[in-house]
């Protein structure tokens, strides 16, 4: 479908009661929410997470509200393990119409100190999880020719780029890219199918404590000299703290399926990151941090604009690191 503006509106869906949602990273945060969401929307639930304890309680907890729900144990960077996913869903709702290739985990160091392990470990899950989910799930949902929709989480860190987050953006920006190329890749087809890609700043959630999820044999050994990374830590804490509530991110994302809208920005504050980033590009100008975000942290006094609470919560525990980017 196509809208007159040269933009692809793509296929998706309008009714979902009965219907059949699958969630990756379910058992917490932004998943549970959107797990919960499904079911106040009448589907049937398929919760998926490599956290057995978590995600049985978390189904458990669901089905006892009502809910229809699968809880099935996965590791998102395993691709049989997807696979195994998508066959349990079809044996035990016989189809799927709405997927949510959400688990996802942070972790790195500065760019040149992030350790093969950091790198195998976050591309593992965010990257390779959503390729997993798109490879094996989209040719199911076309085979089936029914409405339906996939949500892909990247984050706001999928437009922007900021120091210290190498690691995690390029997953994000990797999920961001691939999002439109398949929203164009179905919009082509004609497909009955649509794509979202969800690009938060900051939700409540476990992310913080993503490690706990972390395998033992990508684990870092100790590191002399590294970068601290227990400050950067406590900052990323306070920002997750005073975030978004999971709840609200969820409600917007079905918002936006209903919609047929593809990008979806929760936090608008943060969006003049995403102009700017833009705009440099276009121009030519070498990456810079915005001064708008330095004012917004106090690292600039006469900027106008007031900080919004999500930022100022954390982003005075990165003084001691952003200040050498301005001498
Ligand atoms: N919370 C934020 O501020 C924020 C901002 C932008 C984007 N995101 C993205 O939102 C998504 C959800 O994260 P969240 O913030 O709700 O964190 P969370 O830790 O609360 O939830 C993530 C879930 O993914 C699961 N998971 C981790 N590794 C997995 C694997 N290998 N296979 C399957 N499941 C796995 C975890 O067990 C957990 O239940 C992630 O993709 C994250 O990158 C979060």
């Amino acid at each position: 479908m196509n809208n007159g503006r040269d933009t692809i509106v793509g296929g998706g869906m309008d009714s979902f009661a009965g219907r059949v949602a699958v969630v990756t990273g379910a058992a917490s945060g932004i998943g549970r929410a959107l797990a919960e969401q499904c079911a106040r929307e009448g589907m049937k639930v398929v919760l998926a997470d490599v956290e057995e304890a978590a995600l049985h309680s978390a189904a458990g907890e669901m089905a006892k509200a009502g809910a229809t729900v699968l809880a099935v144990r996965t590791d998102v960077s395993r691709a049989g393990d997807v696979e195994a996913l998508a066959r349990t869903t079809l044996d035990a709702f016989g189809g799927v119409h709405l997927l949510f290739n959400n688990a996802g985990v942070s972790g790195g160091s500065s760019t040149w100190e992030s350790t093969v392990a950091d790198w195998t470990w976050v591309l593992g899950v965010n990257l390779w999880g959503v390729i997993h989910g798109v490879r094996t799930f989209v040719p199911i949902m076309l085979r089936q020719d029914t409405p339906g929709h996939v949500v892909n989480t990247a984050s706001v860190t999928g437009l922007v780029s900021l120091p210290y987050g190498a690691l995690y953006q390029a997953s994000k920006h990797a999920v961001v890219t691939i999002s439109e190329s398949l929203h164009l890749e179905l919009g082509f087809l004609g497909a009955k199918v649509g794509v979202s890609v969800l690009c938060p700043a900051f939700v409540q959630s476990g992310i913080v404590d993503a490690a706990r999820n972390r395998p033992s044999e990508l684990l870092n050994p100790p590191c002399e000299g590294c970068t601290e990374p227990a400050e950067m830590a406590k900052a990323h804490r306070r920002l997750v703290e005073a975030g978004l509530a999971p709840e609200t991110v969820a409600r917007r994302v079905f918002q936006a399926i209903r919609a047929r809208q593809f990008y979806i920005l929760t936090h608008p504050e943060a969006n003049f990151l995403i102009r700017a980033r833009m705009r440099a590009i276009l121009a030519q100008r070498n990456p810079a941090i915005h001064p708008r975000l330095l004012s917004l942290v106090g690292l600039r006094s006469n900027g106008k604009h007031a900080a919004p609470a999500w930022l100022r919560a954390g982003m005075g525990h990165l003084f001691p690191r952003l200040k050498p980017l301005l001498e």
